[in-house]
């Protein structure tokens, strides 16, 4: 898919911001299955600044020798939306801000006929450096990056995640199913530890060249305030343990807990 946005790159916004509801934690869906602690939206601000820090100064795969700058998403740190994209093109190389041309303006511009706008969304990549030519992205370089994205969504804890196009589709969706057979048709998925409202689009960066596309893509847009409305899906009561041969061992993962305070004070980065 062709990536490049010529245009002139839409207003700036701040990497992460606030949303004006919060520093309160979000309401959580009763489940069975333990949760880590409910995080504030700072705390998911300050533990999103951490992993912006890694992925900075990442080396995982070959993209880090052609990129300007890492992308690592932006928006509402607390957002109850994720627009997960392709990759970077070469605007947002330049920039450092995902959707800053044309496919972007689209983007704002179908957030703002729902009464929506960038600070409050989360909006992300696939992958955080921009693949030379705008190039398709390899799965070598896909998977490298999988570990932010993921990051990404189990910090921000969306209740709907917009996949834009194949790529992120096909990623989240952990399936090989192209996006023209699953645009607007929203499932639920679990990803990481918690299940959310998977709802596939066309890129807008394709719509922009093919109205049929557009004219769904905008279809599909006006249906996210109803997903939204319906707030998060029920969360999985049960974990699933494997069976334990006498003489295994089994290592538990850590969840991610709020930065000591003093810790937090020394990621004053944004
Ligand atoms: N296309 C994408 O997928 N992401 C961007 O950030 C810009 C264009």
């Amino acid at each position: 898919m062709d990536r490049e946005d010529p245009g002139p790159a839409s207003p700036f916004y701040p990497v992460i911001v606030l949303a004006n509801t919060a520093n309160q934690p979000r309401a959580r869906p009763s489940s069975g299955i333990p949760s880590p602690a409910v995080r504030s939206a700072a705390e998911r601000r300050e533990l999103l600044k951490a992993v912006y820090e890694e992925a900075r100064g990442c080396v995982r795969c070959q993209l880090h020798q052609t990129r300007t700058t890492v992308v690592f998403g932006n928006g509402n740190a607390n957002a109850d939306l994720m627009f997960v994209g392709e990759a970077p093109g070469a605007n947002e190389d330049r920039l450092g801000l995902p959707f800053v041309g044309q496919a972007g303006k689209l983007l704002d511009k179908l957030l703002a006929e729902i009464g929506l706008e960038r600070k409050d969304v989360f909006v992300a990549n696939t992958l955080k450096c921009r693949p030379p030519d705008n190039r398709d992205p390899h799965p070598g370089e896909i998977e490298a990056c999988n570990e932010y994205l993921r990051s990404q969504v189990d910090l921000i804890e969306p209740t709907v995640i917009c996949t834009l196009g194949n790529f992120a589709t096909k990623l989240l969706r952990a399936d090989s199913t192209g996006i023209s057979r699953l645009h607007g048709r929203e499932e639920v998925r679990i990803i990481g530890p918690r299940a959310v409202r998977l709802y596939p689009l066309y890129h807008p960066a394709a719509a922009l060249y093919t109205p049929s596309m557009l004219e769904a893509l905008r279809a599909d847009f006006n249906r996210i305030p109803e997903l939204l409305a319906l707030g998060p899906p029920e969360q999985p009561s049960v974990l699933e343990v494997p069976e334990l041969e006498e003489g295994d061992s089994i290592v538990v993962e850590q969840l991610p807990t709020s930065p000591e305070p003093e810790h937090a004070a020394q990621l004053g980065l944004f």
